[in-house]
């Protein structure tokens, strides 16, 4: 047995004391981080793969605004990578599958078509991947024989001004524009036809230029698997659907058999990257990389549902735990980034698990409340809320059984014996997660400032980190008038 000398500290026992900053306007501070080393996000936000928290609509909205949402477990393989495909579908610069016609369909036919898809304009083929020509709105629009083939009105491909596949956002802009054009075919080194860029794709992409997305102009998105040999199909059914990163998702990472899933899946998905988590100390996250993760999950315990400290009497207090775990990866001579799980309630607290050495935080609560997460508002006290709970809690377990019981019996989690290390709660309806970001990306760029750091590299090398008391909390929030 022994006791550690230092103190256990968290978010509310610190505060960073103010450097001399070069930075005239918080607009200066570069927030972008890694989320592993090859996923850069503009904003170091992730949201957690909980069942109340990240599917389709959260991980688009998260992709779009520059961070990135991590789609929970607790659902059918299927409906798993059903969602991964969503998101990456949501946006591209080149639409792979675009709507096409045969050349011998009628103009009715094809002006029905652009109605019910919602689209202006179709690809006219032979069949197959031959581009026979191009129809749009304009070409239909006073046709005068409904009847007539589409080949009769269509741009004929001598006169179809295309693409190549590696075209730029700002390349097919030019053209777009010099040709006055909606529609830009992209056609490969073989003459076949592989896509279509649109404008309206293009003002997307103008519209969100900081949107985490892949080399292919796609929504990035990450999505979690459990660490039993099971595991693995759903593991598969992800990466075939695209996935740009697997996170392995179980309560105490440092476990032999996170372990053993780490390598199984680096052996099965060498190009995929890998986080795993959660771990609370140097030698957890130091045992995690070296098994092969590209990132790490630390928290054990801090989350706003969490009873596992309650429950197990294990935890370390977030502050420190990013800090050992940092300092455990890197004394093994391993930069491994760090995501900050749990425990996030405002902008400060983000600025402080950065400037500890956390690459990202993962935030659940916070955002179970937006408009993207799952589930309706519902009106409690006269007050639109939502619910959150924890993937520990009773009821999440009672979710599992009952959808398992469609699926396994002997998957079966025997629920009657579960002991919760999590609660259902409700949070006020938030709106838009846009909105809560650009607060929590305002804070971050004002502490930017405070820290004279102009990246999140030189925030965690000034930050000095000075231990409070409670008088000093007290003093920290707004005290002796009354909140209007
Ligand atoms: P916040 O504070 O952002 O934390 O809501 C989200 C993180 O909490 C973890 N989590 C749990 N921890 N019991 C726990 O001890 C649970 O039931 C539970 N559910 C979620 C998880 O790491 C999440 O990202």
């Amino acid at each position: 047995m022994k006791i550690r000398a230092d103190k256990g500290l968290t978010f509310d026992d610190v505060l960073l004391v103010p450097r001399r900053s070069s930075l005239a306007s918080r607009r200066e501070a570069d927030t972008s981080s890694w989320f592993t080393p090859g996923i850069r996000l503009y904003v170091p936000v992730v949201s957690a793969n909980m069942d109340t928290v990240t599917e389709t609509d959260m991980a688009i909205a998260m992709a779009r605004a520059g961070g990135l949402g991590v789609i929970h477990r607790f659902m059918s393989i299927e409906q798993q990578a059903g969602q991964v495909r969503k998101v990456k579908r949501a946006e591209g610069l080149i639409v792979e599958n675009p709507y096409s016609i045969e050349q011998d369909a009628t103009i009715a036919e094809a002006r029905k078509m652009m109605q019910t898809q919602d689209v202006g304009g179709l690809v006219v083929t032979n069949g197959g991947t031959e581009l026979i020509g191009l129809i749009t709105q304009r070409d239909v629009l006073l046709a005068p024989d409904d009847s007539a083939p589409v080949r009769t009105v269509m741009t004929l491909p001598d006169k179809i001004i295309s693409a190549r596949p590696h075209t730029t956002p700002e390349e097919a802009r030019r053209i777009l524009h010099e040709h006055r054009l909606e529609k830009l075919p992209v056609i490969d080194d073989n003459g076949q036809f592989v896509g279509l860029i649109t404008a309206q794709d293009l003002i997307k992409h103008q519209k969100n230029p900081n949107a985490t997305k892949d080399e292919r102009g796609h929504l990035r998105v990450a999505a979690a698997v459990g660490v039993l040999p099971r595991d693995m199909p759903r593991a598969e059914a992800l990466v075939e659907a695209g996935v740009d990163a697997l996170v392995v998702d179980i309560a105490h990472g440092h476990a032999d058999h996170c372990i053993a899933m780490i390598k199984r899946l680096r052996a099965a998905f060498p190009d995929t990257p890998l986080v795993a988590g959660n771990v609370a100390s140097g030698e957890g996250a130091r045992e995690l990389a070296e098994a092969g993760a590209d990132a790490i999950k630390v928290g054990i315990g801090p989350g706003s549902i969490c009873t596992t400290r309650i429950v197990t009497g294990f935890g370390v207090p977030q502050l420190t735990a990013i800090m050992d775990s940092v300092a455990g990866l890197r004394q093994a001579g391993l930069d491994t980034p760090v995501i900050a799980d749990g425990g996030i309630r405002t902008s400060g607290d983000l600025v402080k698990a950065l400037a500890a050495g956390a690459s990202t935080v993962m935030i659940g609560s916070l955002f179970a409340g937006c408009e993207e997460a799952p589930g309706a508002p519902v009106i409690r006290d006269g007050q639109k809320v939502k619910v959150v709970r924890g993937m520990a809690s009773l009821g999440a377990a009672i979710g599992r059984k009952e959808r398992e019981q469609d699926e396994s019996a002997e998957s079966q989690e025997d629920w009657d014996k579960v002991v919760p290390e999590g609660v259902e709660a409700v949070v006020p309806y938030r709106g838009h997660v846009r909105e809560i970001l650009y607060q929590l990306v305002g804070g971050l760029r004002s502490g930017m400032s405070y820290g004279g750091a102009r990246t999140i590299r030189e925030l965690q090398e000034n930050a000095e980190f000075i231990q409070i008391t409670p008088a000093g909390v007290r003093e920290s929030s707004y005290h002796d008038v009354r909140k209007v």
